[in-house]
């Protein structure tokens, strides 16, 4: 089965074609993100201006690349949310449009599915579930039991900020650009983990719940008694970002394996979202998994760890699979997409 999805929740414009939930036929990503580098952040309107610019050569590129014709689709999917209202729009009244042209079924995916769900794209084996996903990214910070294909219990999120979230605006306070994390993540490379005490929130909790707004504000006022940014030397400021990501990286992973010991039966641990992409992140979780004997999943390919539409297109087919009814005809779906996005 293949499926074309569009993905617009945020700054990208995405395209993809996936073949039965896995083998990936072409994944286009279009970035609005150098107009947002002047502001230090997504400015809505612009994202979703430049989504609508976007989009159609975007669609075309994808069945260029993926040398099919519409006829060869089997089925539409989008993102409904959760994102951006206007880039939302675009997407989702794209691949309206489309479903009822071409006459196929629409399939809405919520976006963080679509992360959890980019941990099986051109992996051809079987998961052995019940696995324990940490998904983090700039919009979201979740610890998910992701039980079956389709079945998923959120037990944890963050009460205010997301990690990507963290990583974004300590990027900005260290005078960097944006997106934050891969930059921090760059500078944390001469630093030292060590030089800065950062808090690690939340630990004692007793709940899988996440909090950075506090770590930030550390941040600031680390800055601030070094004698400010413009007085900081080179040194002083990869180390600032070493242990800031350090910090980050390593409330993540506490929690992660909090929530693995209260949990029974759980087969696999697995990594997904934009901060899937940090590698001190990776390195400490596996380290985790080798002690523990358990398989630890991260998205195969760097562009399935921040947004796209390959994810999208992967969960939309364990979604129609799992559903008995798989009634997502174009008609229905209209009803839910207009529901989820209050319009
Ligand atoms: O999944 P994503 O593209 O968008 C949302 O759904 O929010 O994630 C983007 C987030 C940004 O906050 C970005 O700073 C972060 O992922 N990110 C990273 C890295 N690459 C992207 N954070 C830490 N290290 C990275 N290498
Ligand atoms: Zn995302």
């Amino acid at each position: 089965m293949k499926i074309l999805a569009i993905e617009t929740s945020c700054d990208e414009t995405a395209v993809a074609i996936v073949e039965n939930g896995t083998l990936v036929l072409t994944n286009i990503i279009e970035s609005s993100v150098a107009k947002h580098n002047k502001t230090g952040g997504v400015v809505p309107e612009v994202a979703a201006r430049d989504a609508a610019e976007k989009i159609f050569p975007a669609l075309e590129k994808a069945l260029q690349e993926a040398k099919l014709t519409h006829n060869q689709i089997d089925a539409l999917a989008v993102t409904s949310g959760p994102g951006l209202m206007g880039s939302l729009l675009v997407g989702v009244e794209t691949a309206r449009t489309l479903a009822y042209l071409w006459n196929k079924p629409l399939i809405p995916v919520q976006h963080i599915t679509g992360h959890i769900c980019a941990n099986r794209l051109e992996v051809f084996e079987p998961i052995h579930f019940p696995a324990l996903v940490l998904t983090v990214s700039g919009g979201h910070n979740d610890l998910v039991i992701w039980r079956d294909n389709f079945v998923f219990e959120r037990i944890g999120q963050t009460i205010d900020d997301a990690a990507g979230e963290a990583f974004d605006k300590g990027a900005r306070i260290l005078g960097l650009g944006f997106p934050g994390g891969p930059l921090v993540a760059k500078l944390a490379e001469d630093g030292n983990p060590a030089a800065f005490a950062f808090p690690r929130p939340m630990l004692r909790s007793g709940n899988h719940d996440f909090s950075f707004s506090g770590l930030k504000t550390a941040l600031l006022y680390a800055v601030r008694d070094a004698g400010g940014l413009e007085n900081i030397s080179t040194q002083i400021l990869a180390d600032l970002a070493a242990s800031y990501q350090e910090a980050i990286c390593d409330s993540l992973m506490q929690k992660l394996c909090m929530a693995y010991e209260k949990e029974p039966n759980i087969n696999e641990i697995h990594l997904s979202g934009g901060v899937s992409a940090n590698n001190r992140l990776r390195e400490m979780i596996t380290q985790v998994g080798k002690e523990r004997g358990l398989v630890f999943r991260f998205p195969k390919n760097i562009s399935y760890c921040t947004d796209n539409a390959a994810m999208i297109a992967g969960a939309a087919y364990w979604k129609f699979q799992s559903d008995v009814h798989n009634d997502w005809s174009w008609q229905k779906v209209q009803a839910t997409l207009s529901r989820l996005l209050s319009v």
